[in-house]
């Protein structure tokens, strides 16, 4: 069997289930050849043995059961870098590079900041800013310890170990330090409806359940961010698309100033931004 005949068979396996079937196929064989796509794609004859044919099939079995990609390559190409995922923490999503980037716009090259991410899931937005603002320090929380366990792997493997600090601790009951920003994109999909949302079937319940309206983390982390940072600094948090004016009005209410609303590539509300003031 050659590349494309097997790159046929996964596509013709996939498209009754996933609109990704073309990409999905060519990221698991790609994966299995140990091979860039795009080296693959230019060597479509080329035979590959049967141990490799063995692999990618059931690489393709495990996405037909909605596996995400990322949890049977182990791997997500997150902002500029890639990450060790497992299925202890959230597949970093394209949209959550937003926050990213707009954090890098509110911290100059050579500022040195204390940051905080609440629910630091594998680490890809904190590891993602330090990687870009060298003199930057991040303290990263998480309630699963499996998932601290993959983000300290992914700190390791950047070799910023030295520049962020983990503490296994819910925000509710962290306490320790006081910052010029704090990042959170907290599990905020409403309790109720997370059964219905095929696609995230496989990923931790507790990266994505918000309680009854979703709300219930996003509110914990404005209320203690209102202790955690400095007088002017700033809040950075991604919400649901439906969780906008809630939001705004918490933020008001706990005296937050609003400095942003930024969408997200689906033209949803995705990202908010706003500075604690006394
Ligand atoms: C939506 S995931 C985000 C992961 C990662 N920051 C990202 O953007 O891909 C939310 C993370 O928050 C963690 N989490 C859930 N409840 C929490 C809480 N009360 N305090 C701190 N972290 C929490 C989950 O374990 C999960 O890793």
């Amino acid at each position: 069997m050659n590349i494309l005949t097997s790159l046929e068979i996964g596509y013709k396996k996939l498209k009754k289930i996933h609109s990704s079937y073309k990409i999905d196929s060519e990221i698991l064989l790609s994966k299995t050849l140990n091979i860039s796509r795009e080296e693959m794609l230019l060597n479509l004859n080329k035979k590959i043995d049967q141990e490799s044919q063995i692999r990618y099939l059931n690489f393709i079995e495990q996405r037909v059961k909605r596996v995400p990609v990322a949890y049977i390559t182990k791997d997500k190409e997150f902002w500029k870098n890639k990450f060790a995922i497992d299925k202890n923490v959230l597949v970093p999503r394209p949209d959550t590079e937003i926050l990213v980037d707009e954090i890098l716009k509110l911290l100059k090259k050579n500022d040195s900041k204390c940051l905080l991410d609440i629910g630091v899931g594998s680490g890809c937005i904190s590891i993602s800013i330090l990687k870009e603002r060298k003199l930057c320090k991040f303290i990263a929380i998480d309630t699963s310890g499996n998932a601290l366990k993959v983000a300290k792997f992914n700190a390791k493997l950047h070799q910023l170990s030295n520049r962020i600090k983990f503490f296994k601790r819910g925000v509710d009951n962290f306490y320790y330090g006081k910052y010029d920003l704090v990042v959170s994109n907290p599990p905020y999909i409403s309790k109720h409806k997370i059964k219905y949302l095929g696609d995230v079937i496989h990923e931790p319940k507790i990266a994505l359940d918000g309680g009854c309206d979703g709300l219930e983390t996003i509110k914990k982390v404005i209320s203690r961010s209102k202790y955690l940072l400095k007088n002017n600094g700033k809040l950075v948090l991604e919400i649901g698309f439906n969780q906008k004016y809630k939001v705004i009005e918490f933020l008001k209410k706990k005296n937050f100033l609003i400095n942003r609303i930024i969408k997200d590539y689906g033209n949803n509300v995705r990202c908010i931004i706003s500075t604690k003031i006394k």
